[in-house]
This record gives structure tokens, C-alpha cells and sequence, in this order.
């Protein structure tokens, strides 16, 4: 394979790459799902495999289990874990806050329970996914198969009550069939375009019967790192209030780029 990124697969590789400053020997390791998470599994397997990096992983998708294998890291269960040092994981939004949706890859309830039981939440992303208000992506609530239509008609007759500018839902389709997380539920997607109180509005929705968990992710991420086409990152601290910038390398001998395929 040539040495060729997209701008974008630039940015997510620069700020996933900066993350692996948060990682240590003897760590246990939240690994989050999605194409800027997988970006961070081929550094750290990279890191595992040439420089002795001793980890263990806690996956939050089959999808992430199955690369973190792949590239040599060992993995364990969140039972066998308990606790976590750090999660790192992408997102489809942050805000000022750092508060977050996640969920476009339908593992919302494994990356909330592995990053609610970890020291810390690192999330990566490229600047496309900054924005003022979050909802402009739409929320992913998962629910319980039993009832779904039921769950999804009390999902949309509460978003009538709440500060939002869209009330549509869809349920989350794979073809033909309804998408189906690994924990076996399905996903309603809703579209709210902006959200005014997102505190509110995730409290409101986890209450209704047959609703697992959304995709709010409020007050869990401690530092965002974002990355640029050109090798910039910005490191983002919600905690000490820091902005610390810095540049990447794409070095053409990095094994990642070669060996495992996307
Ligand atoms: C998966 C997620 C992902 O972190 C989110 O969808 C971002 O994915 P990507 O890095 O591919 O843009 O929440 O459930």
C-alpha cells in the first residue's frame, strides 16, 4: 500500500497517534470503536508488538476486540478489568465541554459503561466533529427489541416537551433488518438538530421503559484531542483548563500504515 491518507484519515491518525502519550506499561485500557479508535488500536498494537508495551485492553465493540487481536494487544473482559486507567475512543460530536454524542457506530452502551468505569476519558477526533450546540448529528438511543414501536412513539411524544429544533426519529436499518448492537438491541436515531439542555434531555429519555442508554455522553470526557490534516493537534483539557498544541509526524515507516488492513 502506498503512503496516500485523505486529509481526514490525517487528522484521526495525527490525534490517535498524540494519545498514545496517556498510555503506560502495566495500564488497563478502554479501546473505543470506530474509524478514529482504530486508528489508535494499530498504534498501540504497533507499540505493543516493536517497543514492549505491556497493556491489556477492554474492547468496547466485537469490531475492536477483534483489530485489538489482531495487532497484538491482549484483551479482557470489563468483569476481568473493574476499573480502567484511561479509555480513549472517538465521538461524532463534542462541545465546548466536552460533552459528547457518540453512537454512530452503535456501540453507545459499551463505550459509556467502559468510559464511565475508567480514570479517565481521552476522546480523538479531527476538527470536523467540533460544534457550538451538540444535536446537529442524530442522537443514537438504544432500545430493547420487545415493544421497540411502543418505545420509539414515548421517545418521540417526550422529545415534545424538550428544547429541541427536530423531533423525528428513525430506527437504525442494516439493509433490509433493523441494525443489531452486540448487546442485541436496536437503535432509534433521533433528529434533533440542536439540543438545548442536554443534561435534561438524557436524564428524560433513559427514564422510558425499553430505552438502554443514549448517546449523550455528559460530563465523562476529560480531554479531547483533536487532529489536523497537516499533523497539527490541540490537546484539550477539561479539567485544568489547558490548550496545548503540538504536530505529528506520518513517518512512511510506520508498520500501521502496511500491515493491517482497514
Ligand atoms: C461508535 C462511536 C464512534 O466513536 C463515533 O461514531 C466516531 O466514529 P469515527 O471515529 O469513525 O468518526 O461512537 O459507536
Amino acid at each position: 500500500m502506498s503512503f496516500e491518507l485523505s486529509p481526514i484519515d490525517k487528522a484521526k491518525f495525527a490525534a490517535a497517534k498524540r494519545a498514545t502519550a496517556y498510555v503506560k506499561s502495566g495500564m488497563r485500557v478502554g479501546l473505543g470503536t470506530g474509524s478514529t479508535a482504530a486508528w489508535l488500536v494499530k498504534c498501540l498494537g504497533e507499540m505493543v508488538r516493536e517497543e514492549g508495551l505491556r497493556i491489556s485492553g477492554v474492547p468496547t465493540s466485537s469490531r475492536t476486540a477483534q483489530l485489538a487481536r489482531e495487532v497484538g494487544i491482549p484483551v479482557m473482559s470489563l468483569d476481568e478489568a473493574r476499573w480502567l486507567d484511561v479509555t480513549i475512543d472517538g465521538a461524532d460530536e463534542f462541545d465546548a465541554n466536552l460533552n459528547l454524542i457518540k453512537g454512530g457506530g452503535g456501540a453507545l452502551l459499551q463505550e459509556k459503561i467502559v468510559a464511565t468505569a475508567s480514570d479517565q476519558m481521552i476522546v480523538i477526533a479531527d476538527i470536523s466533529k467540533q460544534v457550538e450546540t451538540l444535536g446537529a448529528f442524530p442522537l443514537p438511543v438504544e432500545v430493547v427489541p420487545f415493544g421497540w414501536r411502543t418505545t420509539k412513539v414515548l421517545i418521540e411524544e417526550t422529545l415534545i416537551g424538550l428544547d429541541v429544533l427536530g423531533r423525528s426519529t428513525s430506527l437504525r436499518m442494516n439493509g433490509d433488518v433493523p441494525y443489531v448492537t452486540d448487546e442485541g438491541n436496536y437503535i432509534v436515531d433521533l433528529h434533533l438538530n440542536r439540543i438545548g439542555h442536554s443534561r435534561s434531555l438524557s436524564l428524560m429519555i433513559n427514564q422510558i421503559p425499553g430505552v438502554v442508554e443514549n448517546g449523550l455522553f455528559i460530563d465523562i470526557c476529560d480531554v479531547v484531542i483533536v487532529g489536523y490534516g497537516d499533523g497539527r493537534v490541540e490537546v484539550r483539557d477539561i479539567n485544568n483548563g489547558s490548550v496545548e498544541r503540538g504536530r505529528v509526524d506520518f513517518l512512511e515507516a510506520d508498520n500501521i500504515f502496511t500491515d493491517i488492513a482497514d
